[in-house]
């Protein structure tokens, strides 16, 4: 079950993440999306975690403690993800998430910005897996707004044989909820008959 957009990412990820698999957390934050993708990998998988904040890498570090998963703390632009992430994980990545926006509790104006996003975005698309799960947590301030309108620009113009995209909405919460989208590789069986 889900209440809002980040547990509506985290049901995703429990249904589509097994032991072993390789991922990106491409905005750390405070964390809670690279933990739950720690314990879903587990000690034999993979995860990347990019922010260009030191305290955000600190607080994600304390929520990683106590998992075995092999973590790769960059502490970079995620728009710099294809350099950063081994090339032998190119092609093998099962799942990216971004959650945009500032880091709760800090400075404001340190935010993702359009033109990196939408850079960080289609470098981890080239990166997914067959079946690789991207998530995208857009929120609704003006720089979240460009982000938002700059990525349905990208994402609608995906090929519909080879991706799924979808977007969810909180339609009665109250404030100005973020909006989830969700793009799937479809996996390569798939691609001629979609
Ligand atoms: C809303 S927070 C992420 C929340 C986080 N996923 C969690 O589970 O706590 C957004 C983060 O994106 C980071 N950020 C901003 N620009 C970035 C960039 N170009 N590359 C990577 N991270 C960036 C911010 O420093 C901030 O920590």
């Amino acid at each position: 079950m889900y209440h809002n957009a980040v547990s509506y990412v985290h049901m995703l990820l429990r249904q589509h993440l097994h032991a072993g698999d390789v991922v990106v957390d491409a905005t750390a934050g405070n964390g809670f999306d690279a933990r739950v993708m720690a314990d879903l990998v587990g000690d034999e998988g993979t995860l990347y975690v990019f922010d260009i904040q030191q305290a955000a890498l600190r607080a994600t570090m304390q929520r990683l403690e106590g998992t075995g998963t092999r973590v790769n703390i960059m502490h970079a632009g995620h728009e710099q993800m294809s350099d950063l992430v081994s090339t032998e994980h190119h092609g093998g990545i099962r799942a990216i998430t971004f959650n945009l926006g500032y880091l709760p509790g800090h400075d404001h104006a340190i935010t993702t910005m359009v033109d990196t996003t939408l850079t960080a975005v289609s470098a981890g698309l080239a990166m997914l897996s067959s079946d690789g799960l991207m998530t995208i947590v857009c929120y609704r301030h003006p720089e979240g707004e460009r982000e938002y309108a700059a990525l349905m620009e990208l994402v609608s113009a995906l090929d519909q044989g080879l991706w799924v995209v979808s977007e969810t909405r909180f339609v009665n919460q109250r404030g100005m909820p973020p909006v989830v989208v969700v793009i799937q590789r479809r996996p390569h069986r798939e691609q001629s008959s979609a």
